[in-house]
Parts: C-alpha cells; structure tokens; sequence
C-alpha cells in the first residue's frame, strides 16, 4: 500500500520529478517519505517520517543531484512510521538503493542468515533485507551484474512486491521488478519510469508498459528491457497509450480531490453509459449461463455487488451470492468449482484479497469476471472477460465516483440479463433504460440543489458520537456506504444495518438525540415499513435525518432534518442518486472537523496486502 516510483532521465536532475511524482501517489500511503539520487559513483538519500510536504519543507527534496533515482511514499506494514523505517533502504556499504511496495513474508530467516554473514540492519522494515541480499550475492559473485544478483535476490523472497532498485556499480540503470504488488513503466524520448501508478508518470508521458508478475526490468534514459525471472526470457511488449490526461490527476480548483470526484459523477456517469455494447454482452452472457454466481469484493466494491445482488433477482431473477473477499476463501473455498462463476469488482484491481478469492477460485476452474476502473491492472489479466467502470482516475483515498459507477455498469448488466431472460415487459425495461440514461442529469441536479443543505447539517451534527443508517432492500447498501464513507474520512463512529434489523438488538442504543439517517426511496415495496421503522426510533428521541424523495411530505413530517433528491426515481436505481447527499454529508463532516478528506489516517486508496 505503498507508491514506489524511479526514473532515468538523459539530462538534469531526477529529484525534483519524483518529488512530484510522489505527491500523485500520496494517496497510496503517507506516514514516511525517501528519495534516493545516484550521482557521480554516488547514492544520496533524503528521507523522514510524516507526509511529502512536511519532509520537504524540512529536506529540501528538490535538492539532490543525479539523473537517476528512486523514491517512496508509505504506509507501514512491519517497522513503525519512523524514519528509520522510510523507503529508500541500503545495505551495508551505502552503494545499494531499494524502495519497495508488498510484504516479504520470509524476511525474519533471511535477516537472520544475513545478520549471521556480519550484515547490519538500521530498520525493523521486512524490506532492508533486499538491498543486503544483493550485496551478499555481489560479494559472493564479483563478476555478476546488477540485474543477475537482483534476480538471484528475488528468488530468495516470498511473498508480495513491487521494488526498484539502483547501485553505485551500475550508475545509468534501474533495475525493477514485480510480484502481486502493481508495477508500470513509462516510455518518454528523453526517460523511462517506474511507478505503483501510472498516475504518477501521467503528466510526462501517456505511454506505458503493463508488467506482469515474475517479470523483471531493467531502465535506462533510452530503454526498458522485460526478462521473465524464472527462466531470463526477453519479453517483447510494445507501450499502450492511455486516454487519461494529467489534468484528470490534479485538484483543477477543488479543495480536495474528493469533493472533485463527487463533482465528477454526472460525466463519469455518462461515461458508463458509452461504448460498453461488446463486453455488456459478452458479461450477461456469462452470468446468463452460470450455475451459481458469487460477486466478490471488498470495502465500497463489496457495496457495489451487495447492490448488485438485489438489481440481478429483481430484474433478471438470477440469485446472486455477494461475498466479503477477505471471508471468500473460509466461506466458499472448497466448495467453488467449475460450474462457479465469480464476478470480482475492484476499481484499483490490485486489492490483494480480491485478487486471492479470484486465484483460488481459478485453481478451482472457476470462471473469472471482471469489473474494473483500472486498465492493465492485475484484475484485467487474471479475467477471462472484463469491463471497465469509465470513471478515469480516483485520487481521493475515499471511493465515490467509481461506486456510481459500478451500479451504474451492474444496471446495464441486469437490464442485459432481463432482455435474456425475459422476466420483466419491454416496456419495465425501456422505462428502467430510459431512467438510467437521465442519471447523470439527476446526480447534478443533487449536488447543485442540496450540497449547502448537506454542509449545515455537517455542522449541526459535528459533534455526534455515533449515526445509524438504515435502508430496506436495495438501499440496505446505501446504507453500508453511507457508514463507510463516514467512518473512513470523518472517523464518526457509525452503524449501518437492514431497518428491519433494528427491532432485533440495536435500537436498545436509541436515546435522545441519537441521530438515525434514513434511506427513503417512494419507489417499491419498502417506503410504508420504513416509515413504521422511522416512527419506532423516532418514539424513542432519535434525531431523524432522512435522504428522500422530492415532496415526500409524510417522511419529512417525522424527519428533524432531511435531503431531498428528484421525483420518479425507480427504486432498483435509487442507490446512485440516494449515495450523493451521504459522500457529501462524510465530505463537509471531515471538513468540519478539521481532516483532510483525501488523505485520512490508516487508509490508502488501493489495499495490496492481505
Ligand atoms: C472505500 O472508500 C475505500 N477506499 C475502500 O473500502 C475500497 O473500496 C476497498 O479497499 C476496495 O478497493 P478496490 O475497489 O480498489 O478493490
């Protein structure tokens, strides 16, 4: 969960592009930050604790001479967040640099024989162990080159990784490498890059080269060389270019990318809406024919497939088992076979859980799916067929726009399964297409008409202990990700459950004041018991804050504070437009409290370890 990022420039200095190039992959990790230049026979390292700006302001990490570098955002697995813990990390003599993204499982034996050889460790990081495990192979084999003593390196290691590596005996050259950690290389005329993200080289060049795992790289100014480390085979693989433009990657005048992506609904939305005929197809086919299906996923992905459970037996009648991926492999893996279908949902595609629950149930001959916003990410290769979710990039730790999106493709994919099969009339469909393709405008009249109301109510409730939100059906996952967003950017305590669940347990917490938010959508079965479910917490002194439709007067008759979001809004729909006020309420509450909502504590945007 870290951001690694290197590059070989043919003129000036490197320090100043991976300083900027860092601050785009901040988001991935920011409790230490290092910088590594090789310059004249010489490695210079700048690194401290905290984040990019603060370490900057004391370093100066524009200030390093050399055209060839590394550097390192991080977010702590093993080794405090303590600078002598920060990425770049050498070996005993200085002339070997490492940054590193994963977990080495087996560094613990390997320090050990290490320490037993006379290696020093400063850090009590799983990565040190690399940078001396080069040195010792070097030592052993003084005729050996740098990318032959990382490969032997490499096949001492288990476990995850993304690493760069640069020495003194080979200046002009980085060598890097990956195993179910995300790495990318970048091709410019005048550089080559390395990085966890193509975000972080995307202002420099739109060119970039997929890495699998087991493969190895080795950069210089003018070139990049792919051998598969098991058997040293060169590996011809030509750049694609990227439609994302730098400007995508920056804060165009938001305050924090967040609010930006929140802003950018209504077009990414429409995005989701274009272009997708082919894998539409070729998806609901899939899922058409399957025997059994589970939607797999993690955090607000998992939201997204809860959701998408209710859209696929609704509509389509098909039964669909949304399954938290961290719980896949206890719950389903030994009985996952060949006649499973598994549809993994993840924007990053390189969650390392979701990535597990998709090689276990492919070792179990499973049929794997994909729903993605990340092209070239780890989940595009390990999918016999996926889709991608359009929303272009998210920086802000917190998912928002990737998760109307992901509803708005799972809609199409349930739209495409009903026309399949047949259970609902053409017209329920044309109507439900024809509310789907006004969503965009809906999710902008949302934003423009209630965002000063949603503000407000952040600083009315600022000081709230705890919140509950409550949906029925489909909106149970509004509910969920009402919470998560909440609980992740404002750090606000809060529960989320079925409302019909409140009677069995949790209203017993309901005092006076206790601020409940409802989800309550006209459409459907579930708006009369959610008005009994409002009535009993509200007996017992909750404050009622509740998301609803325009003019619903016998909701906003029980509510002390409510949102409102346009007419005529199918129910199956709803939790795209009904996720907008709650992403904003999370947004302005962290602001009110002083947190900065891109980057909040313990959190990074893409989870790469288990
Ligand atoms: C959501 O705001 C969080 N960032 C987190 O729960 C996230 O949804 C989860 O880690 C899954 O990420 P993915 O979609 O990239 O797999």
């Amino acid at each position: 969960m870290c951001g690694i990022f290197g590059c070989v420039i043919k003129e000036g200095n490197v320090a100043p592009v991976i300083h900027a190039s860092l601050k785009r992959l901040e988001y991935r990790g920011y409790d230490s930050v290092g910088i590594a230049t090789l310059n004249n026979g010489e490695i210079t390292i700048k690194k401290d604790q905290g984040k990019i700006d603060d370490a900057h302001k004391i370093l100066n990490l524009d200030d390093m001479e050399g055209n060839v570098g590394i550097g390192h955002t991080r977010w702590a697995t093993h080794g405090a967040p303590l600078k002598v813990n920060a990425h770049p990390h050498v070996d005993c003599s200085g002339q070997i640099a490492v940054v590193h993204n994963g977990i080495i499982e087996n560094y613990a034996e390997l320090k050990a024989d290490l320490e037993n050889l006379g290696h020093e460790f400063v850090s009590k990081t799983d990565t040190e162990v690399i940078p001396h495990l080069i040195e010792d192979c070097l030592k052993k084999n003084p005729d050996w080159t740098l990318t032959e003593a990382v490969v032997d390196t490499i096949k001492k290691l288990s476990g995850s990784y993304a690493l760069a590596v640069i020495s003194v005996m080979e200046p002009g050259k980085i060598i890097c490498a990956r195993n179910e950690s995300p790495l990318i290389v970048g091709v410019a005329p005048d550089a080559t890059y390395c990085a966890s993200d193509l975000t972080a080289f995307l202002p420099m060049t739109n060119q970039a080269v997929m890495i699998s795992d087991g493969e190895l790289v080795t950069l210089t100014s003018s070139s990049y060389e792919i051998k598969r480390i098991q058997d040293g085979a060169i590996i011809k693989r030509e750049p694609k270019i990227i439609d994302w433009t730098p400007e995508m990657a920056v804060k165009q005048g938001y305050p924090h990318f967040m609010l930006k992506e929140i802003y950018e609904q209504p077009d990414t939305l429409r995005n989701t809406l274009r272009a997708q005929e082919h894998y539409l197809e070729l998806i609901s086919t899939f899922l058409d024919r399957a025997t059994e299906v589970y939607l797999v996923a993690c955090g607000t992905s998992y939201h997204a497939c809860l959701a998408a459970s209710y859209m696929f037996s609704k509509l389509a009648f098909l039964p669909t088992y949304p399954v938290y991926a961290s719980e896949f492999i206890e719950q389903h893996g030994k009985s996952v076979n060949i006649d499973s279908t598994i549809l993994a949902v993840s924007q990053s595609g390189e969650t390392a859980d979701t990535l597990a629950a998709v090689t276990c149930s492919q070792q179990r001959a499973a049929t794997i799916l994909g729903l993605t916003n990340t092209v070239g990410s780890t989940l595009t290769r390990v999918s016999r067929v996926y889709i991608g979710q359009q929303s272009g990039p998210e920086i802000g730790v917190a998912a928002t726009k990737t998760f109307t999106s992901q509803l708005s493709v799972m809609a199409q994919l349930a739209l495409k399964l009903s026309t399949k099969r047949g259970k609902v009339s053409q017209d329920e469909m044309d109507y439900l297409a024809e509310k789907l393709e006004t969503l965009p405008q809906t999710v902008q009249e949302i934003i423009l008409s209630q965002e000063e109301k949603v503000k407000a109510l952040a600083k009315k409730y600022r000081d709230a202990k705890i919140f509950f939100f409550l949906g029925r059906g489909i909106n149970t996952a509004t509910a969920y990700e009402g919470r998560l967003k909440l609980m992740e950017i404002a750090y606000v305590p809060a529960v989320a459950f079925p409302a019909g669940e409140s009677k069995h347990g949790p209203i017993s917490l309901i005092e006076a004041g206790f601020p409940v938010v409802f989800i309550c959508p006209k459409d459907g079965q579930t708006h009369k018991t959610l008005i009994g479910n409002i009535q009993e917490m509200k007996a017992r002194g909750a404050s009622i804050i509740s998301i609803i439709e325009e003019g619903d007067e016998e909701v906003k008759a029980l509510s002390d504070d409510y949102i409102e979001v346009p007419k005529g809004i199918p129910e199956v729909l709803s939790p795209i437009p009904f996720i907008i006020p709650l992403q904003l309420f999370a947004y302005y509450m962290a602001v009110e409290r002083g947190i900065n909502p891109d980057t909040p504590r313990n959190l990074a945007k893409s989870v790469t370890v288990k």
